[in-house]
């Protein structure tokens, strides 16, 4: 956890001052204040933002009563920077008004966390707090349209606060910018859609793009985080340098070097929670890009001419810029060059640092975990070489090593697109739900059943893409990093956890390899599962496809040892025992009858 800490210089709520010093350039301190100006003016969605991830059971009206301080403490502070509260971190202003909230860290089960002096250990038990299964909170509340455009008209404010309340606690590892840019753009969706006719319509189909790039951005978040806090800096460090290298491929490697300080600095307070900081550092990340744009990148100068949060979203999302016409496809450097070894004994961080960044940039069409096995391969192969007498002959075949790693990488994603295509959408996840239940079986149904799902949505958002490699290699690795956790140590079983916690490139190449947990001990009796009722038929659609998902993860768990064939047919029968029994005039007695068939399948199989 040690990363996890302030990086080096600290920051004031209202006191410009320091950061103004260690900036020279007019633009820089143009960013900066204008930075300041948006936390000042934002204190209230801060505020909400990191309560209600912090503690995701909190009510509405308790967060109220938190902006209400927080806003009188902003004001009180704008008028007289020189009190003594005032010069505070603005992290620790809120945790301390967390917790000075009378009978909420008993009733929220957090004293604990109030109870520790030490700044650090205090944000690190609040950031171990937050809960990243919602399953204990009830679905989104949707607002009929008509309500809905009431209730903004009528007071924008708390409408607003309302839904940042809402997401926030549901979301509770998604950065502040992120969570600041869906607000803004729900809003926007709100002013436009309540002008319409056909109000939920509008509401549907333009709230939909959103609640993709939230899901999206959380992913990433969340596994980058998870990374960091796992593996430490070097990984998040590699993670960031494949990415910028790929967006950015013009990009100098001594630029590159400088932008990556402040882009894995970043990640301290966006990961913990510490929304202040967080837009703070990402502030200065993207002025730094917008400052050098033209050596960095041909792509981001729209993104640059918007303001604070949209900026920095804009140019996360923008597409990568075209590679240098005078780059090369292969970089001699690495693996014809006499001197390989002198020049990575020299300076082993910056000599591999440089290896990825030029693979990077010339590979736009893989996916991140594969730059990074990559840059592993590489490294392992120099270990060998550099004790060899003739080291030159040794690491002359690295490419052929590369290649070789990439088809592995290939032929995993064209099977899986492959078995996509075949399948087809249901038949899909019930293949990924009985393996991940056998591979995990001690996760819950629900976790199961969403992790299925995750699977399915990346494999049919990427097959049949020109960029289908990267796409499912990324996005299937994002679930890997959900199902790997992390704020916490999980300790799943050891097969998961050795995965999750070894490498975190191979990861996926680990989880292909791994198979059921044989020290998963199944439940004695079947806890009703073969048991049904007549709410089986007034199930619909969705609710009854959710049914069936539940089933066959809950059989998985009790049967583990099952083929996935047998699995899949007892499936069929429970498809097929809802269908002729809600067709009778007592399904009940039906069902009392036909279930124990099933079960007694089940036992014979
Ligand atoms: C309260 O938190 C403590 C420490 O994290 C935990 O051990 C305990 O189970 C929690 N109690 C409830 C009711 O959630
Ligand atoms: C190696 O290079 C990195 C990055 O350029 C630098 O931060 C580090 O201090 C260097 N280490 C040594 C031992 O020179
Ligand atoms: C590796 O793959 C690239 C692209 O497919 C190809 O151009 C190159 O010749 C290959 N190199 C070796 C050594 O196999």
């Amino acid at each position: 956890m040690k990363q996890l800490k302030l990086t080096g210089f600290v920051i004031f709520w209202f006191f410009l001052t320091e950061s103004l010093t260690l900036s020279t350039k007019p633009q820089d301190v143009d960013d900066v204040s204008i930075t300041q100006k948006f936390i000042e003016e934002n204190v209230g969605y801060i505020t909400i933002i990191v309560f209600a991830q912090y503690i995701q059971e909190a009510s509405f009206e308790e967060v109220e009563m938190l902006v209400k301080t927080m806003t009188e403490y902003r004001d009180k502070c704008l008028a007289d920077t020189t009190l003594p509260e005032c010069s505070k971190l603005a992290n620790y202003v809120l945790l301390e008004n967390i917790c000075a909230l009378e009978g909420l860290p008993q009733k929220h089960n957090f004293s604990h966390c109030c109870s520790k002096v030490d700044l650090e250990e205090k944000r690190l038990c609040f950031f171990h707090n937050k809960k990243a299964d919602v399953g204990f909170l009830p679905p989104l509340p949707t607002l009929d349209p008509e309500e809905k455009c009431q209730t903004y008209k009528n007071n924008r404010e708390s409408f607003l606060n309302n839904y940042i309340y809402e997401v926030s606690r549901r979301n509770p590892f998604v950065f502040a910018p992120t969570l600041l840019t869906v607000a803004a753009r729900f809003e926007e969706i709100t002013k436009t859609c309540c002008e319409e006719q056909d109000k939920a319509n509008c509401f549907r189909t333009k709230a939909e793009p959103v609640i993709q790039y939230l899901k999206a951005s959380s992913s990433f978040q969340k596994n980058v985080c998870g990374a960091l806090i796992k593996f430490g800096l070097p990984v998040l460090e590699s993670i960031n340098v494949a990415i910028l290298s790929q967006k950015f491929p013009k990009i100098e490697f001594k630029e590159l070097i400088s932008l990556l300080e402040d882009v894995s600095s970043k990640y301290d307070g966006c990961c913990e929670g510490d929304a202040v900081q967080c837009i703070r550092s990402r502030s200065k990340v993207m002025s730094h890009i917008c400052l050098k744009q033209d050596s960095i990148s041909s792509k981001i100068k729209e993104c640059c001419e918007k303001k604070i949060p949209e900026r920095g979203e804009c140019i996360i999302s923008s597409n990568k810029d075209d590679r240098p016409k005078d780059l090369s496809l292969r970089e001699a450097k690495f693996t014809e060059s006499e001197n390989v070894c002198e020049e990575r004994d020299a300076n082993q961080t910056s000599f591999m640092a440089e290896f990825l960044y030029e693979y990077s940039r010339r590979h736009p069409e893989l996916s991140t975990p594969e730059l990074l096995r990559i840059a592993g391969v590489y490294d392992d192969l120099l270990k060998e070489c550099c004790h060899t007498e003739n080291p030159p002959d040794c690491y002359r075949h690295a490419e052929h090593k590369f290649n070789e790693t990439t088809e592995k990488s290939l032929k995993i994603v064209q099977q899986e697109c492959e078995r996509s295509q075949n399948l087809g959408k249901d038949d899909l996840k019930y293949y990924y739900l009985i393996k991940l239940t056998k591979m995990a079986p001690q996760l819950s149904t629900e976790e199961l059943t969403f992790l299925g799902k995750e699977m399915v949505t990346a494999l049919t958002t990427c097959c049949t893409l020109s960029e289908e490699f990267a796409c499912v290699d990324n996005l299937v690795d994002l679930v890997l990093g959900e199902l790997c956790g992390i704020n916490e140590n999980r300790n799943i079983n050891p097969g998961v956890d050795h995965c999750c916690k070894t490498n975190f490139a191979f990861r996926r190449p680990c989880f292909e390899g791994l198979e059921a947990d044989k020290a998963y001990v199944p439940p004695a009796t079947s806890q009703g599962l073969f048991t049904f009722h007549t709410d089986l038929c007034q199930a619909h659609d969705e609710e009854l496809q959710r049914k069936k998902d539940r089933f066959l993860v809950n059989l998985v768990k009790l049967k583990p040892e099952l083929p996935d064939e047998e699995l899949q047919s007892l499936l069929t029968d429970f498809t097929n025992v809802v269908v002729k029994c809600c067709q009778e005039e007592g399904p009940e007695a039906c069902f009392s009858e036909e279930g124990p068939k099933v079960a007694a399948k089940s036992q014979a199989a």
